[in-house]
């Protein structure tokens, strides 16, 4: 008999199909009750989430379980201790989406910089009669100086860009020096506060946690030029958002391209959709067709190392050194 997995979204057609081949696999429908998912996870072994949350409630409920595997890189939706105590082993996607990340990233950096989309929006509201107004100018992204805060996979993919890409100069600040991306990039290691009173552009990659959970925040903000520009394609949680709504109501900083947000989905009447020095995307960083595809790949992939023992399982650090995962 296959082991029996819920997968709560649905999947690419090729990734179903290799799911199949492995499993008795059930698959979750939109606007699930957390109900119906402890309902659809009973006899399960597996789980296969985007996002969502696993907490000690639901273990308990969902006695079976053995892995739970996130589609997502970031796994804060992870009660890692609760798991742990349950011997619920986590996994996640991390490599596959970074390039894809990284590209959004700079992307909102120019956004917001060149002023993209409030110059998209002039030119459809049938305002481009005679010359651009100066208002509508930008500011220049490239030879400037950047902060990566969190030089991680993905920040480093960042650094690569902007360093060969646009010239810039890559500064960084992280748990641990990284000698190899300091020479590779020329990356210069400086503390949290020091990167925000003198970088042009400012990038958040941390993973969120108890340590980083508004690690940016007001004195942050308060610290930063008035030409700086905010970019966040982490997690909302790493940034006290009403100081970086300050900041920007108050023309402290030039402006933000925020991907990511404490409360999502983030609702039209938001404040932050007022402010026209701001870009704002839906949580769509890693959100490429083939990128996508390779997140639901790897993670069914996880589901089949762990249970049937056979190649390698990204398990998520913080479970990597239990006795639970000793397999
Ligand atoms: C997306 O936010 C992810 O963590 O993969
Ligand atoms: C994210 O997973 C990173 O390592 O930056």
């Amino acid at each position: 008999m296959k082991p029996k997995i819920f997968i709560e979204c649905a999947l690419d057609q090729d990734i179903m199909a290799l799911a199949e081949q492995y499993f008795d696999c059930s698959v979750g429908t939109a606007n699930l009750t957390l109900q119906n998912k402890y309902d659809a996870l009973q006899g399960c072994v597996g789980y296969a989430v985007p996002m969502g949350n696993i907490t000690r409630e639901l273990l308990q409920a969902c006695p079976t379980l053995q892995v739970v595997s996130n589609i997502a890189v970031g796994y804060d939706n992870f009660d890692v201790q609760a798991m742990a105590e349950h011997h619920v082993i986590g996994t996640h996607t991390p490599y596959v989406l970074d390039d894809t990340v990284a590209d959004l990233t700079v992307g909102l950096m120019l956004a917001v910089a060149r002023q993209i989309t409030r110059l998209d929006k002039w030119i459809r509201t049938e305002q481009w009669q005679a010359g651009v107004p100066e208002t509508l100018f930008g500011i220049d992204v490239y030879g400037k100086k950047v902060g990566i805060i969190g030089m991680g996979r993905i920040g480093e993919k960042i650094a690569k860009r902007l360093k060969y890409g646009f010239d810039m100069s890559i500064y960084y600040y992280n748990r641990s020096r990284k000698p190899r991306i300091e020479q590779a990039y020329g990356a210069v290691y400086q503390s949290l506060n020091e990167i925000c009173a003198t970088c042009d552009f400012i990038i958040v990659m941390l993973p969120l946690t108890e340590q980083t959970k508004e690690i940016i925040g007001q004195v942050q903000f308060a610290c930063m030029q008035e030409h700086a520009i905010f970019i966040n394609t982490a997690r909302g949680g790493v940034v006290d958002e009403q100081a970086l709504l300050n900041a920007l109501k108050e023309q402290r900083i030039q402006g933000a391209g925020l991907d990511v947000f404490t409360t999502e989905p983030l609702l039209a009447d938001h404040p932050f959709t007022q402010l026209d020095q701001v870009v704002l995307t839906p949580h769509i960083g890693s959100a490429t067709l083939a990128t996508r595809n390779a997140m639901q790949r790897t993670a069914i992939n996880n589901l089949k190392a762990i249970l049937y023992q056979q190649g390698e399982a990204h398990i998520v650090p913080e479970l990597q050194h239990l006795v639970n995962n000793e397999r």
